[in-house]
């Protein structure tokens, strides 16, 4: 039988930090051995919030440096740039379509980027999530690894699929049957432990959008401003670090970190550190966070000093995601009833 299909994808703004590893790459880097994996970066996406194109490339290709260094293998996975298949941009319009602007108005993620733009908010970015549907249906992706904040998207994603082009413009076999043009795809919720939280606040999830350095741990920090961000991340006046207290956010997130990063269970990782004072424990997370980034850091500069291999790289993703995408979309355009060409 064939694997089931996985597609996921992160934006190219900024560095990607250890949130986006440990709560969503890594995960990825398990799914190849029993999925046909599709991981993109999507580069179209962080146009939706004013960007600078001096750095689009770079923070692209850095970001599929970065998947790679992870462990993608893309003798194994298929890793592409979002804006080098055009299929992407061409189904986002023919969802465009059929979706109910009401739909996006209520997308949760949209009000809050939109506050943040004042009134500089533009259409791409109420868009957003009919882009990411056109990035999932194109493949005929079975799951998706989506956190928390993007389960509202897939859920939009999926009504589109159903409700919108499947209800409305299949073709029927001999017998009657309506035959799906899109496939709906389900949720992949994340096994737990992954969620990390900001350095600075034990509430707020790790972030690329937060405006404090110190706020996060990224993959291509080096060693010592590793160490300094750990020393100053927020911490409380209680001795010994323990999971699951409501009053101290801190100590569950870094307790938590600790245990994914070198490889402890979370019942061992707490009787490690059950004694420890803040001014112990700090210099080891430190170390193990070092330690852990070592091996990514070292797999990135190699990749990165070969512009070649990447190039290629890119390049088969780029081959292999067209075909299933150009297929898919003849098959939307098809149903919708445009002409052919030719
Ligand atoms: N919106 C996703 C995020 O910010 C990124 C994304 C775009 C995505 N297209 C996708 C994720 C398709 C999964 C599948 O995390």
């Amino acid at each position: 039988m064939a694997r089931a299909r996985v597609l996921s994808g992160v934006q190219p703004t900024g560095s990607l930090h250890l949130g986006n590893w440990l709560g969503a790459i890594r995960n990825w880097v398990d799914l190849q051995e029993s999925h046909d994996t599709f991981f993109c970066v999507v580069d179209l996406h962080a146009i939706t919030v004013p960007h600078d194109p001096a750095r689009l490339a770079e923070d692209t290709l850095s970001t599929a440096a970065l998947y790679l260094a992870c462990g993608i293998d893309p003798a194994r996975s298929t890793v592409f740039v979002q804006s080098h298949v055009p299929a992407h941009s061409e189904l986002a319009w023919l969802l465009n379509c059929v979706t109910p602007l009401n739909w996006l108005e209520r997308m949760i993620q949209f009000k809050e980027k939109a506050i943040k733009q004042g009134d500089n908010v533009s259409l791409g970015l109420l868009d957003y999530p009919v882009l990411m549907a056109a990035d999932i249906l194109l493949y005929d992706a079975d799951l998706v690894p989506v956190g928390e904040d993007q389960k509202q998207h897939l859920e939009l994603a999926r009504d589109i699929a159903q409700q919108r082009i499947n209800a409305r413009f299949a073709p029927k076999d001999a017998d009657g049957e309506p035959i799906p043009i899109l496939r709906v795809p389900e949720p992949l919720i994340l096994r737990q432990g992954a969620r990390v939280m900001s350095l600075t606040d034990g509430s707020s999830k790790m972030s690329k959008s937060d405006p404090n350095e110190g706020s996060r741990i990224n993959l291509l920090d080096p060693p010592e401003l590793i160490s300094k961000k750990i020393k100053r991340a927020k911490t409380d006046p209680v001795m010994g670090l323990e999971f699951g207290n409501p009053e101290r956010p801190e100590a569950d997130n870094l307790l938590g970190l600790y245990a994914l990063l070198a490889g402890r269970t979370p019942e061992q990782a707490a009787s490690d550190c059950a004694q420890m004072g803040w001014g112990q424990f700090k210099p080891l997370l430190a170390e193990v966070a070092v330690e852990a980034l070592r091996p990514v850091q070292q797999r990135y500069a190699d990749l990165r000093a070969d512009p070649h291999g990447l190039h290629q790289v890119l390049e088969q993703g780029r081959h292999r995601a067209s075909e299933v995408a150009a297929a898919t979309l003849e098959r939307v355009r098809g149903a919708l009833g445009f002409l052919k060409a030719g």
